[in-house]
């Protein structure tokens, strides 16, 4: 356990980690992710952001074939995905679709898978629930830093809650709550390292947009 990393130095290397050991993670760390999680802003402090941390086999077994399913359709064969980006080279983009490929083999035996979700008053609808999701994102980032000072490797991934309707049942959700993502969390099977990332330059505008 390295709670030491700098700050700085987990944010230039929190990757998407997403090959897993299958060895359990002690309870008291997943805690601790929940907790550093809670401790980022919410709007007006409302503080709607609850968390599922699904560890039973059968239940882990359903969410990943859930994002099996996805994963399929999003990297189809025609889908492109592995074409080259401005910011990404074509190798580098296969590596990651490999991955992603791996955790959509893997996911079921992958320790803990955090859900991370939003408590409302009442049913809300689709767009109310994404736009609350601003309330969300910033405890979901510090889950990824504090598994990253942790040692432990996460991913945050969408694709697998593409069926809603299924993902709800699995979970077991009330129509008050709305699930945002899963983040696969254990030990890293691969090294930490920097991300890649556009350069500051690109993505900085001062005072108004600027062609
Ligand atoms: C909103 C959002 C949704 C994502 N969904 C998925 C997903 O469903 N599956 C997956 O493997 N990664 C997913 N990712 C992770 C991104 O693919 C990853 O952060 C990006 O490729 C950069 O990789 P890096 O962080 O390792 O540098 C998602 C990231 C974000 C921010």
């Amino acid at each position: 356990m390295s709670e030491e990393l700098g700050l700085f130095e987990a944010m230039y290397n929190c990757r998407a980690m997403r090959r897993i050991e299958a060895k359990p993670v002690p309870e008291e760390l997943l805690v601790k992710l929940v907790d550093v999680a809670n401790q980022a802003p919410s709007g007006s402090n409302m503080q709607r952001a609850r968390w599922i941390v699904v560890r039973d086999a059968g239940q882990r077994r359903k969410l990943a074939a859930l994002n099996k399913v996805a994963v399929e359709a999003y990297i189809g064969p025609q889908s492109g995905r592995a074409g080259e980006l401005p910011h990404q080279d074509a190798a580098k983009r296969q590596r990651m679709l490999e991955s992603v490929l791996w955790q959509a083999e893997h996911m079921q035996d992958i320790p803990a898978l955090v859900v991370p979700c939003m408590e409302f008053e009442g049913p809300v609808s689709g767009g109310e629930a994404a736009r609350a999701g601003s309330s969300l994102w910033p405890g979901v980032q510090n889950l990824l830093l504090a598994a990253r000072g942790l040692g432990l490797g996460a991913a945050l991934t969408t694709l697998g809650l593409s069926d809603r309707d299924t993902a709800r049942e699995v979970l077991g959700l009330p129509d008050h709550v709305e699930a945002y993502a899963i983040i696969p969390v254990g030990y890293p099977m691969g090294n930490f390292g920097p991300v890649t990332r556009l350069p500051v330059e690109a993505t900085l505008h001062w005072d108004r947009w600027s062609k």
